[in-house]
């Protein structure tokens, strides 16, 4: 079996139903609309309402995806979803999906890697594909961030929105499919970008609460400077494996975290404008649904076609980063 070994069949996305613009953040916190457009070109987000847990709107875009690659919830044979805000501590949400969807065949389980886990999920799918444990994978990146950022901290409350985005992976044609991916982590960083209680090391005490570690953490500027530098490294790594320069790329689609980030990726590698897609504006930063999302989105307007080449870059908590070009 020759490279490319699985490829996209089927997308969607998904987003919560509360629009978030700027203006209303003014009223609920000590901010303005210039300074969020200004710092990271957010202009709204959506927020979950009562009831759109992560489950929910997973269900929403794999439903999409699933229609789209036109097969029953009974053929999927593996799911798994990115996700650290998923339904409950155990089981996975990537269960109660399977669950929601009927797909009683699959076995499913959730990966942990911040905003990087749907390009994890992606290169794993590929992996088993490629081995064979399964023809038809539904990979989702769903996050409802709102359930983890302290609302009274305007430099993070301003920057998550609520969403998922889903594709579905089966053997490919030999053409089309995933020329390369590459991941990478950094553990001694995570306290960078955090959200520490809630689990076995600092349950949530009146202490933890005390110490402000009920939340997610983020030193917005250390963060920030190991985005641009991990973004861009793994772009270039995505070319290298895929033997492909960036004048061969159709798009780039970064992950949506700050649109100051997504520049430098864009100045380092000299893609015009036209040729980045970029949706931080309405979306917000959705975290490991934020390249997914923007997928669905450009192949749904006719901007990604099939044939083009596309090349993925995202960062997130842990820290990790991943990447991968992909040939619709
Ligand atoms: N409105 C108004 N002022 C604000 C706000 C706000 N919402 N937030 C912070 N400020 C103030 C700060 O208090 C500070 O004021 P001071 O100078 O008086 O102390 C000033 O603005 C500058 O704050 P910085 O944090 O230094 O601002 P910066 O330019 O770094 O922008 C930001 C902050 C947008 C968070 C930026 O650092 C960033 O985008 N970092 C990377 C985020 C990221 O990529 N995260 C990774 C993925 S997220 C994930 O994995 C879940």
């Amino acid at each position: 079996m020759q490279r490319p070994f699985a490829m996209i069949t089927g997308m969607g996305h998904a987003h919560g139903s509360r629009l978030v613009p700027n203006e209303m953040l003014e009223e609920l916190m000590d901010t303005t609309d210039e300074w969020i457009v200004t710092r990271t070109g957010i202009k709204q987000r959506w927020w979950s309402e009562e009831g759109e847990y992560a489950s929910v709107l997973a269900e929403r875009a794999a439903r999409n995806a699933i229609e789209e690659a036109g097969v029953t919830p009974e053929q999927i044979d593996g799911i798994i979803i990115g996700t650290v805000t998923g339904d409950m501590k155990f089981p996975s949400t990537a269960n109660f999906l399977q669950a929601r969807l009927g797909a009683d065949n699959a076995f499913s389980f959730d990966l942990s890697a911040a905003c990087s886990g749907w390009v994890y999920g992606l290169s794993l799918a590929e992996s088993l594909i490629a081995t064979g444990k399964g023809k038809r994978i539904l990979v989702v990146g769903v996050e409802i961030l709102t359930s983890m950022t302290d609302m009274s901290d305007r430099s993070t409350a301003v920057l998550f929105g609520d969403a998922a985005g889903a594709a579905l992976l089966e053997v490919s044609d030999g053409q089309a499919g995933l020329l390369s991916t590459y991941m990478g982590s950094n553990g001694k960083l995570a306290e960078l970008l955090w959200a520490p209680s809630g689990g076995s090391r600092f349950g949530i005490t009146p202490v933890v609460r005390a110490a402000g570690k009920e939340h997610l953490l983020m030193k917005g500027r250390h963060v920030y400077t190991h985005a641009v530098r991990a973004m861009a490294d793994a772009t270039q790594q995505a070319l290298d494996l895929a033997g492909l320069q960036p004048e061969e790329i159709d798009f780039l689609v970064p992950h949506q975290a700050n649109i100051r980030i997504i520049q430098a990726t864009v100045e380092r590698f000299g893609f015009p404008q036209d040729r980045v897609i970029i949706n931080i504006d309405r979306f917000g930063n959705t975290s490991t649904a934020s390249i997914p999302i923007a997928l669905d989105e450009a192949r749904r307007q006719g901007r990604i076609k099939p044939g083009h080449k596309v090349v993925m870059t995202v960062f997130g908590g842990g820290f990790t980063w991943a990447s991968g070009v992909i040939q619709f």
